[in-house]
Parts: structure tokens; C-alpha cells; sequence
């Protein structure tokens, strides 16, 4: 279900502060919409590059815990991988009942990295914008969709709030969706997990195996940027809409040829639930904690084992010469 502008109510903020923690790509610029709507906002920040640009921006910008203490609404929009112990140091130990806590991304909450006090509204508030985006589509006066739930109703009044926040940040110009921590956790991660990078990665040491130069696969798959095109007429036009605007060839060859056979279309879809299984069960989540608290060694590795396959090499040859790095 959709709620728009006309679903919601500011006059239910009247009185509230709402203090933004992390003035990032999210922070800043759900707090200058909320500014513009008429909101009270302060900004929570440690001290930081963010903090002296939200001095700049005109915020009074306070220490983490002292704007805790502050808010009445806490939006916590720091990185998800700090989140869970910036809130237990700096949120937390400041909430008072009635506090209402709004998060843009369902992860913490959902894997029970943060279990917030029963007697605060926990709330979901999260766009599907990049930080930039979140500012600049509300100042071009067409706004961003949201998905929106609420995870806890300590006071009765979590779903209004919601929906006034969800307004007073641009959103409901376009758009909310009610969801759930759940959905929205296992949606942003199956994105990412869906395997676009590793796709690209094996069209480019395909068409090298067969006798491609690393050059043109690598321009021809990404980097002449006509994949960017591409991507902009599937935001503009549809996946499928999107066809009219290749040659006949190219749709033909895109919407027929393209297509896998159906044992080979059956074994991805298979390795794909097995992706949203692993994500579903918290086997990614604990994974990456572990990961983060041995140091990112895992991950260094990863990249590490990557950087010396040729194609990394190759690709970061061809990318100095065309000035790109
Ligand atoms: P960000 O990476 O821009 O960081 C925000 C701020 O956090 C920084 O300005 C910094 O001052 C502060 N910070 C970083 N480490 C800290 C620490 N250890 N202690 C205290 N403060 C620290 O964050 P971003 O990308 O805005 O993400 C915030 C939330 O928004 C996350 O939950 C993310 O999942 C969600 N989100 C992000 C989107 C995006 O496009 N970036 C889209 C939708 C949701």
C-alpha cells in the first residue's frame, strides 16, 4: 500500500525535535528537507568533517549523547556497520520513554544488532535514493519513494509520526510503501548479492578466453559507458519498455537469444534462493560481523585475491590510459 502527501500530518511534529545522527549522505539531506518543511532539527555528530558541514549548513550540531538527550526524535543515520555501537554508547543510555527512534535501513534492527528498550517507538524510514538524490529530486519538486514500517508502537502514535516524517523528508511526494524491517533487510541485500559485479566479471574473461583483447571486452562491457545508458532507459522506460529503443537486432538478441535454457535458467534461480536462504537465516549478517571483528582481514583478502587475476591488471591499465585514474 501507498500513502502520499495527503496522508500526512506535520502538525503531529509540532514541539518535536528531531535530532539527525550522522550527517553523511543520508543525514544532510533528509535535514535540510525537514528544515525547509518547518521542522525543528538539530544534528548529532562526532567531531568531523560532517560536523563543521553541518555548522556550515546553519545546524545546531551537538555531541552524539548530548543530542540524544535533545531529541525527541532520533534519526540514525550513521554507517550500518558503526551503528550498532555508536547507538549502544551514544543513543541508548539517553532515550527516554515516549522517544521515537527512525532508522533508513532495516539491517540493525532486523538481525537484532540493536534491540531498542520497549517503551520507544522503532520506526523505519528508508528511502530508495541515493544521499544526493534524497535533496536534490525535493528541491525539484518530485520527491523519492520510501519504504516505511514500524517495528515497534510504544505510544500509539508510531504509524502518524511515520507518516509525517515520510512527508516532512520529501518522500511522500512521490510516494511510501508500508514494509517491514524484514523486507526492506532482505531486499537491499539481495541487490547487492545478486551478482552483477561477478556477471560482468565472467563476460569479460569469456570473451577473452575467446579471443577478445581485454581492452574491448572491458569497453564493450562497462567502461565505455553505454551500460550507464542502458541503465538510465530501464529507470526511464522499464525493463522490458526498455527494448524500443535498441536496434532490431539488439532487442531480438537481448529478449530471445539472451535467454538461458531452462535447466540453466532453473540452476541460477536456484543459487539465487540460495542467496536470500543465507541472507534470510542470518548467515551474511553473522558472517560480516565476524569478518568485521577479525580486523577485515576476509575482506582485504578477497580484494587482494582478486587484484592479482590479469583482468584487474588489465583493467587497470586500460583505465590510466583513457586518464581515468
Ligand atoms: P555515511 O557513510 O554518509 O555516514 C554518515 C555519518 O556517520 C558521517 O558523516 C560520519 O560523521 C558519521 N560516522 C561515521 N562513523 C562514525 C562513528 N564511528 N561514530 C560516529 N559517527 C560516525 O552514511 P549514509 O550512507 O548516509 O548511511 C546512513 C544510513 O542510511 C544507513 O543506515 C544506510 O543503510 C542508510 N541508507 C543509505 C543510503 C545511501 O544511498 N547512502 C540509501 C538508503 C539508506
Amino acid at each position: 500500500q501507498w500513502y502520499f502527501d495527503e496522508d500526512g500530518d506535520l502538525s503531529v511534529l509540532a514541539g518535536k525535535t528531531v535530532g539527525v545522527f550522522g550527517y553523511g549522505n543520508q543525514g544532510r539531506s533528509q535535514a535540510l528537507n525537514m528544515r525547509d518543511a518547518g521542522i525543528d532539527v538539530i544534528v548529532g555528530s562526532r567531531s568531523d568533517a560532517s560536523a563543521e558541514k553541518s555548522q556550515e549548513d546553519g545546524f545546531e550540531t551537538l555531541p552524539l549523547a548530548e543530542a540524544a538527550r535533545k531529541a525527541d526524535i532520533l534519526f540514525v543515520l550513521v554507517p550500518d556497520e558503526v551503528m550498532p555501537a555508536v547507538y549502544a554508547e551514544h543513543i541508548a543510555p539517553n532515550l527516554v520513554p515516549g522517544n521515537v527512534v527512525n532508522f533508513a535501513s532495516g539491517y540493525n534492527v532486523h538481525f537484532k544488532k540493536i534491540v531498542p528498550q520497549d517503551d520507544v517507538d522503532v520506526i523505519m524510514l528508508a528511502p530508495r535514493m541515493v544521499g544526493q538524490g534524497v535533496r536534490d529530486t525535493v528541491v525539484a519538486g518530485v520527491g523519492f519513494p520510501s519504504l516505511v514500517a514500524v517495528h515497534q508502537d510504544a505510544t500509539g502514535h508510531a504509524w502518524s509520526t511515520l507518516i509525517a516524517l515520510a512527508k516532512a523528508i520529501g518522500s511522500t511526494r512521490m510516494g511510501v510503501i508500508e514494509s517491514s524491517f524484514e523486507e526492506e533487510t532482505v531486499a537491499d541485500l539481495f541487490n547487492e548479492h545478486f551478482g552483477f559485479l561477478h556477471a560482468v566479471r565472467q563476460g569479460v574473461e569469456v570473451l577473452v578466453e575467446k579471443g577478445v583483447s581485454y581492452e574491448a571486452a572491458i569497453l564493450e562491457l562497462y567502461a565505455s559507458g553505454e551500460m550507464r545508458e542502458i541503465g538510465q532507459y530501464f529507470v526511464d522506460h522499464g525493463l522490458f519498455d526498455q527494448l524500443k529503443l535498441h536496434s532490431r537486432t539488439s532487442a531480438f538478441g537481448q529478449l530471445a537469444w539472451a535467454r538461458p535454457s531452462p535447466e540453466a535458467e532453473q540452476a541460477s534461480k536456484d543459487h539465487l534462493r540460495n542467496v536470500i536462504d543465507r541472507i534470510k537465516d542470518g548467515t551474511f549478517a553473522s558472517k560480516w560481523q565476524e569478518v568485521q571483528e577479525g580486523g577485515m582481514k576476509e575482506f582485504e583478502a578477497a580484494e587482494a585475491e582478486l587484484q592479482q587475476q590479469p583482468f584487474w591488471q588489465e583493467e587497470l591499465k586500460l583505465y590510466k590510459r583513457l586518464g581515468r585514474i
